[in-house]
């Protein structure tokens, strides 16, 4: 992958007062040379093979990724807004051609934008110096996947811009009701997409390296079809206990255990403070069968 000099802005402070420290890193993995503060924040560099789905998520320490469809913005209750998870998610933002999330992840994040800068502004200037190296544009393009069509049509993400794939009762809900930013692309009878032929229609704007940041029953989708290469966890170290709200885990929707059992190995393992950022691979396997 290309490289580039160890540039940083003269006399800007860290992204991270202080990095991640690596308590374990499998070598020979794949390696971008990241910007000097960015390589610095991370405790080294991070790269990925082509194509690639990684997925993105936080959980409590008792494994809970979302709080209840009562609760927003799930993650950063569940991070604390930790400004090292924060620099995690921006950081692999920052890697990937697209963001990949479910009409459930944008609706109960009515004001976010899936950008590197959106969670990290400090380390804006090493994003966009990152994305240059690699031939990207500044931003990732959003991916939002809906079968039901039932988006927030003025969510600012949506009037930023984004790929919206959907059903064909999808597609009769949408047309011509989303921003003009927004390209609509109808996969299907539904009831829902095979995720499969999304990622094909993604890799044929060009988008290579994916990043899926969810939600838990996408990432159900994702796994049930062996789609995904590689997951990005950070442990927070908090409970978040479970009561009369659903509160899922990473894979929501779908059973795997005892008999689809997904394994995966760890690659890498991090740690800020008390926080722990995990780095797994998954063996890909054949196309699920309803
Ligand atoms: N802790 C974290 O790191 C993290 C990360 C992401 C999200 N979250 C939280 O997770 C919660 C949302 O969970 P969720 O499981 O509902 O989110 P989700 O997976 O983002 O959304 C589910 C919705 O996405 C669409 N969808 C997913 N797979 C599809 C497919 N194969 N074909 C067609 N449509 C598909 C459907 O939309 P329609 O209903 O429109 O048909 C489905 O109802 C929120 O509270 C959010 O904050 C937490």
């Amino acid at each position: 992958m290309p490289g580039h000099p160890r540039t940083s802005p003269a006399g800007n402070p860290p992204v991270l007062a202080e990095p991640l420290e690596v308590l374990y890193e499998e070598p020979g993995l794949p390696c971008w040379q990241l910007p000097m503060r960015l390589a610095a924040a991370y405790g080294g560099d991070l790269g990925f093979a082509e194509p690639c789905l990684y997925a993105n998520f936080v959980t409590s320490l008792d494994g809970v990724v979302a709080l209840g469809h009562e609760y927003r913005s799930s993650g950063s209750a569940i991070s604390g807004r930790e400004p090292a998870d924060r620099f995690v998610m921006g950081l692999l933002r920052a890697c990937a051609d697209a963001v990949l999330i479910g009409a459930g992840t944008l609706r109960a994040s009515p004001t976010h934008h899936w950008t590197p800068v959106h969670v990290c502004p400090a380390a804006q200037a090493d994003f966009t110096a990152l994305r240059q190296s690699l031939g990207r544009p500044t931003r990732p393009e959003l991916v939002v996947v809906t079968a039901s069509g039932d988006l927030p049509l003025g969510h600012p993400a949506l009037l930023e811009g984004a790929l919206v794939a959907t059903t064909a009762a999808g597609q009769r809900r949408l047309l011509g009701q989303l921003p003009s930013t927004c390209t609509l692309l109808a996969l299907g009878p539904g009831p829902r997409l095979w995720m499969r032929e999304v990622l094909t229609a993604v890799g044929a704007r060009g988008h290579a390296v994916v990043l899926t940041e969810g939600g838990p029953r996408l990432l159900g989708h994702l796994v049930g079809e062996g789609l995904l290469d590689e997951l990005f966890w950070t442990v927070s170290p908090v409970l978040a206990g479970r009561n009369a709200s659903h509160r899922p885990g990473l894979v929501d929707g779908r059973e795997l255990l005892p008999g689809q059992p997904v394994r995966a190995e760890a690659v890498s393992i991090r740690r800020r403070a008390s926080y722990v950022f995990l780095r797994y691979r998954f063996p890909r396997h054949g196309p699920d069968r309803p």
